[in-house]
């Protein structure tokens, strides 16, 4: 069975200070004890700190290992600070102008230093009115993953990585995506999957949606089966939103373990 996954991406936002406050009331109102983000940044186990299923991840990571690469941050470098990654975020591709080919190579890097990956794709506003999402989807998912061997990104046992559909028409915008179209492209990344010959057809693989994911809308992409939580920006600012997002999915979690 899929793990269900809310995340939260701060993005540019808090200082360290904000940040441990942030962390705290988010843990304080989910109920989970004694989880800040320095507490967790401070263990050298972090994936579940006293089996509470909070860990910290970083927002992205170097293709490289180690080299000279001024201001770049690899990924045995997080070692200890973090055990999830998030890679191919639009504001990466749009901003540094990242390529699904150096993506890939990113999730590879991630995937080699233990760190579990979140990988981003999503279609433009104007490939969804063209009706192109699906195919830019699907020419992402493979364009990040294609060099790679399915074994060693370690997906199919749904712990090495996970793919969050976020539409960059959906992200900060505060329109989300219909639960019904996000789940119809979960299921374009499951065909992907199967065809870059993960076995079991990505069933394995965790598929989160993102994009002005709130409280109000949480329920609607819960009730998807092909979707297994969330990736959340702006919400995930704040403890109560982000609070109420968690025990929502919980509750999808529960039921779906007890089916
Ligand atoms: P918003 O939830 O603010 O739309 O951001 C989504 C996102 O980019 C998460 O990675």
């Amino acid at each position: 069975m899929r793990p269900v996954i809310v995340a939260g991406n701060w993005k540019m936002h808090t200082t360290p200070a904000d940040a441990g406050e942030l962390a705290r009331t988010i843990g304080a109102r989910t109920r989970v004890d004694g989880v800040t983000v320095r507490d967790a940044l401070a263990g050298p186990d972090v994936a579940a700190p006293d089996g509470t299923g909070l860990a910290v991840g970083a927002q992205d990571v170097h293709h490289e290992a180690a080299g000279a690469f001024t201001g770049a941050i690899s990924a045995p470098m997080l070692d200890g600070l973090a055990t999830w990654v998030i890679v191919g975020h639009s504001e990466r591709r749009r901003d540094a102008c990242e390529t699904d080919e150096l993506i890939g190579r990113k999730l590879v890097a991630a995937r080699a230093a233990g760190l579990r990956a979140i990988l981003c794709v999503g279609e433009q506003l104007a490939d969804r009115d063209a009706g192109r999402a699906h195919d830019i989807v699907d020419g992402q998912v493979r364009g990040c993953l294609a060099a790679s061997d399915p074994a060693a990104l370690g997906g199919d046992d749904g712990r090495g990585f996970t793919i969050a559909y976020e539409p960059v028409w959906a992200i900060g915008t505060g329109r989300n995506a219909r639960g019904a179209d996000a789940a119809e492209m979960a299921g374009a990344i499951r065909a992907a999957l199967a065809s870059l010959a993960f076995s079991g057809g990505g069933d394995d693989v965790p598929v989160l949606y993102g994009g002005s994911v709130a409280s109000s809308n949480i329920d609607e992409f819960m009730a998807e089966p092909a979707i297994d939580g969330a990736l959340v920006g702006g919400a995930s600012l704040k403890p109560d939103e982000m609070a109420a997002i968690v025990a929502r999915a919980g509750l999808t979690a529960a039921a779906r373990a007890a089916a």
